[in-house]
């Protein structure tokens, strides 16, 4: 089924208003003929096409002019061997729910994702990550549909180039890849991850279950980060930045106890939030968006946030970072326009 001219707000968690020409609500396979008439009609009248899942990692930045396709393949298949178990999740699942649904059955390894809001067809984009763990450690395969011919295609863990907060999924030749389902693989032979920074204080001998894990991610998650149903945002906003070893000494030498996490490179991954913090950006607002008093790194809609507000505010807090500490940060958060992907810059050359 096809809408016209409708609201985005409900699928987007900034819970920003802006409006697209069309929206399809892909909510299973036997809808792939029609879904790619719509396509085609699509391409044809040159119009832009935007695949889009829960709308968590999100900004849309004016009235979208195309055809927007809104996941919401479901099912989870589960089989098993003697060392593990393959999860086969349609892509439009919400991913915490998948979480909550494994660690009720005694299937581990996802506990450290938890409360990471979005669908699981997203997991793969953006390689979703948290406290020492990321998407990538549990994916066995991704399905995907090519817009383009209509062909299914798999592609192995190693196919899609997972990186930090990146993937295959990111690069222009597969904008039109429309992930379908995911399979994860989570040995039986389960090893807790819970070294990373605020799960330092759970205990480490072996009595340690993934259930308590997650219970501590979910804490911590829901203490730091805002509800989106209660205070639109959309998660990090800018990425960690990743710096040369030079410039890292240099910021040290002047702040100590700078959180700074060496990389296999040489060079040095900081903390967004910090900096944010330390430039006292805390509660900083522009019209209706705000940096969050509790988490730095998220900017949130106070109620009535335009876009062009949390457009402004990045750009702020983008430059006033620049200026204090010489770290140019990157957001994380998708920016989308008129006709399709833009980013902060272009979007502030316009204003
Ligand atoms: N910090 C501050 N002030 C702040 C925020 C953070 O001083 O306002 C400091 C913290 O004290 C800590 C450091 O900065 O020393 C890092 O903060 P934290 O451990 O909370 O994690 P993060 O780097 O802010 C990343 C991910 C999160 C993920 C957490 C936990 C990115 C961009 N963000 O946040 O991911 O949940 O680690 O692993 O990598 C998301 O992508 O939407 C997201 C929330």
């Amino acid at each position: 089924m096809i809408e016209t001219n409708c609201s985005l707000k409900p699928f987007n968690s900034f819970a920003i208003e802006a409006k697209t020409e069309q929206l399809f609500h892909l909510k299973n396979r036997t809808q792939f003929p029609e879904l790619l008439v719509h396509i085609k009609q699509a391409i044809e009248n040159n119009k832009p096409i935007l695949i889009l899942g829960g709308g968590s990692n999100i900004l849309f930045c004016e009235n979208f002019a195309g055809l927007i396709i809104k996941v919401e393949l479901s099912g989870v298949e589960v089989t098993e061997s003697e060392s593990s178990y393959l999860l086969t999740v349609g892509a439009g699942e919400n991913w915490h729910k998948l979480v909550t649904d494994c660690i009720e059955q005694g299937i581990d390894g996802l506990e450290n994702l938890a409360l990471i809001p979005g669908v699981v067809g997203a997991a793969p984009v953006q390689n979703i990550g948290a406290y020492g763990t990321e998407f990538k450690d549990a994916c066995e395969s991704v399905e995907y549909i090519d817009l383009d011919s209509g062909q299914l295609h798999t592609l192995s863990a190693e196919q899609c180039l997972f990186g930090y907060r990146d993937s295959i999924f990111k690069t222009p030749a597969f904008k039109n890849a429309l992930i379908t389902q995911v399979t994860l693989k989570l040995s039986k032979k389960w090893q807790p991850q819970s070294r990373y920074g605020a799960l330092n204080n759970l205990k480490t001998d072996e009595q340690i279950t993934a259930k308590q894990i997650y219970q501590s991610v979910c804490q911590i998650r829901s203490e730091k980060l805002p509800d989106p149903a209660k205070l639109g945002n959309a998660g990090s906003f800018f990425k960690n930045p990743v710096v040369n070893q030079d410039l890292a000494d240099t910021l040290l030498a002047l702040h100590p106890k700078m959180p700074n996490y060496p990389q296999a490179d040489g060079k040095v991954k900081l903390a967004a939030g910090w900096l944010i913090d330390q430039a006292s950006l805390k509660g900083h607002q522009i019209g209706g968006a705000s940096v969050h008093q509790q988490q730095a790194l998220v900017l949130i809609n106070q109620g009535d946030a335009t876009a062009l507000d949390v457009v402004k505010l990045a750009g702020f807090v983008r430059d006033t970072v620049q200026q204090q500490f010489a770290v140019e940060l990157q957001h994380e958060v998708r920016f989308i326009g008129a006709v399709g992907e833009t980013n902060l810059s272009e979007v502030l050359k316009n204003v």
